[in-house]
């Protein structure tokens, strides 16, 4: 199906639009990528562009993940819905692979997030409530984003939607893989604390 494999295709694209090396380059003539953690995350954005810039490439990056999941109905395609996970999967795929960065990236936090609102608003509001308090109590975010995937996956299986559990598996190892660094780091207490939280005041 020549239309399905086009929307494929466009969320690949869509996940691959690197929004915090855009952001960095026109509005700081600067590369993230030589900055903080390296990272062209909405985490890194807030640390060396500030909470304006950061909140924008927040937004953007779980938009792509959202539009992604989105596109397979935005296009009127019948089907199974595991290809809004597909769709969603491949927007993650460009996030953390880009054909813009010479399929280097993210580390699919934002766009992950966008995936699971754009496929059930239910289980995103679930993941919210499991992400945000670890951010506040730990000031780590990846350190909370690694928590809170291990927590997620274990939500899906209440949602006994197998494609979801599936997804969310993929999403966990993807997360560890990328998060390599920060483990790292977080072992040797060398690990960028955000300036807010209970840990970071304590
Ligand atoms: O946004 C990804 C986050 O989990 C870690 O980002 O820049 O601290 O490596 P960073």
């Amino acid at each position: 199906n020549l239309k399905l494999i086009l929307v494929f295709i466009l969320a690949y694209l869509l996940g691959s639009f690197p929004t915090g090396v855009i952001v960095g380059k026109i509005f700081f003539a600067e590369d993230i990528r030589d900055y903080g953690s390296g990272n062209i995350g909405t985490t890194n954005s807030f640390r060396v562009f500030g909470p304006v810039a950061g909140s924008f490439v927040l937004i953007v990056d779980v938009l792509k993940g959202t539009l992604a999941t989105s596109l397979p109905r935005l296009f009127h395609l019948p089907g199974p819905k595991y290809l809004l996970l597909i769709s969603g999967g491949l927007a993650i795929l460009g996030h953390t692979c880009s054909i813009f960065l010479k399929f280097k990236g993210g580390k699919a936090v934002a766009t992950s997030a966008g995936l699971f609102l754009g496929y059930n608003l239910k289980f995103f509001a679930v993941c919210a409530v499991i992400f945000l308090p670890l951010v506040f109590i730990t000031s780590y975010v990846s350190l909370s984003s690694l928590i809170a995937v291990v927590l997620i996956f274990i939500a899906t299986f209440f949602f006994h939607d197998i494609f979801l559990e599936v997804i969310v598996g993929c999403i966990m190892i993807i997360l560890f893989v990328r998060h390599r660094s920060n483990i790292k780091r977080l072992i040797h207490h060398q690990e960028n604390i955000i300036p807010f939280g209970l840990w970071y005041w304590y």
